[in-house]
């Protein structure tokens, strides 16, 4: 009966998301106006106005009104062309160079629902609309952050086509770039996720027992594959299943920062505090079998923040004077932009600002994006930049 009613659910899953996206039930990305365009490049919209005019550069669509928008391609054509005119500067084209290393940042925090998806799915969709070139991890069997990017896990994603392919122990084990998917926003590639995942927790104890798979121990695993793929990527974004198993480890491993979700009450931050002293302990372990646990950086991030609850401000300052500058600065606001835009399996990024009151929308992207730009700087500076 179980069986029956998955596949029954499964099917009118596909169908409502066909009703969603139609005609081909994948999602696509919309465009984004002259202005939107020029604040993620970093130039005033009148200096985007004088190029079309001039027939300079990619071209924007003109709409019936006058209004001017750039798919995400032109904006990445721009970048491309400013970077050219400008003798390559810095500024358009901000992908890592030289010896800049593959940042690797791993969300993370075994409470259920403080925010990792939400938090990596914008991070990473952030990332990629400025420029970088971003490869999303989903490590949760519940595969939360591969449905927001428009597969549905038991029906899109097959056997072998999860992160676990390319980390497993046996002689099924396939290169990760067969692994990974573009999305349909351009710069984000995608590593889905789906109920495969939960073999790794299994089969990694055995592996360990019987030695198998000793040429490279169960915490390396999803470092080198990504390794493997590196020269593809400036940024690595991993949103990991809310508990502490090996797939969660693995990423603690393969990451070069931190971000720890927490939504700011009694219980969620107890329930931190568990999840701290374990890595903690299970970290130690990993590390003196040769490990590599240095980060550039470590954050906790406030998440569904409401600046007018009581007992949420304590919890915050509380935090603060405990972890100093390992709070991030700026919290994410809790808001029903973001929840509404997730029914339809969108982001803050996709949804477009006539579909909400202006004052919410507007609220809820600033606080997004303050939070991914204070994130975006510890990413440069971990990159040893300004
Ligand atoms: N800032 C926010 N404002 C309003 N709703 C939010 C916000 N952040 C997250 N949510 C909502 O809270 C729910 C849980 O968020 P999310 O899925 O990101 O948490 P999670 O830590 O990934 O959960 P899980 O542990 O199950 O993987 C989702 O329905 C999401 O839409
Ligand atoms: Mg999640």
């Amino acid at each position: 009966m179980i069986g029956e009613h998955a596949r029954e659910l499964s099917a009118k899953l596909q169908a409502h998301r066909l009703q969603l996206f139609p005609p081909s039930a994948r999602k696509t990305l919309r465009k984004f106006t002259s202005g939107e365009a020029a604040r993620l490049i970093g130039v005033n919209d009148g200096y985007l106005r004088h190029l079309s005019l001039e027939g300079k550069g990619p071209q924007p669509e003109i709409g019936p009104n006058g209004r001017r928008s750039y798919t995400i391609e032109d904006i990445h054509a721009l970048r491309a062309y400013l970077a050219e005119s400008g003798k390559a500067d810095r500024r358009y084209l901000p992908r890592r160079q030289g010896d800049e290393h593959l940042q690797v940042v791993t969300v993370v925090n075994f409470k259920g629902g403080s925010g990792k998806t939400t938090t990596a799915a914008h991070l990473a969709q952030y990332l990629a609309l400025n420029g970088y070139r971003v490869l999303a991890v989903d490590l949760d069997p519940q595969a939360s952050l591969s449905a927001l990017h428009g597969y549905q896990p038991e029906f899109d994603i097959g056997e072998n086509e999860t992160l676990y392919g390319a980390i497993r122990y046996d002689g099924e084990r396939r290169p990760l770039a067969e692994i990974i998917r573009p999305t349909y926003f351009p710069g984000l590639d995608l590593v889905p996720g789906n109920i495969e995942l939960m073999e790794f927790e299994h089969e990694t104890p055995k592996a360990l027992a019987d030695g198998a798979g000793a040429e490279s121990l169960f915490f390396t695993r999803m470092d080198e594959a990504l390794a493997s793929v590196a020269d593809n990527y400036d940024v690595v974004v991993v949103d990991c299943p809310p508990q502490l198993g090996f797939l969660t480890l693995s990423a603690l491993c393969a990451a070069t920062a931190v971000l720890v979700t927490v939504h700011p009450q009694m219980l969620d931050v107890m329930s931190m505090c568990q999840f701290l002293i374990m890595t903690s302990d299970l970290l130690s372990v990993v590390a003196e079998a040769g490990g590599n646990m240095r980060y550039d950086w470590m954050r906790y991030l406030i998440t569904r923040y409401e600046p007018g609850d009581g007992p949420q401000n304590q919890m915050v300052s509380f935090m603060r004077s405990m972890f100093g500058e390992h709070v991030l600065n700026f919290p994410m606001l809790k808001s029903t932009a973001i929840a509404d835009a997730g029914i339809t399996k969108q982001t803050l990024y996709e949804v477009s600002r006539e579909q909400f009151t202006r004052a919410t929308y507007d609220r809820a992207l600033e606080a997004m994006n303050n939070v991914n730009s204070e994130i975006e700087g510890l990413i440069r500076k971990a990159w040893g930049r300004a």
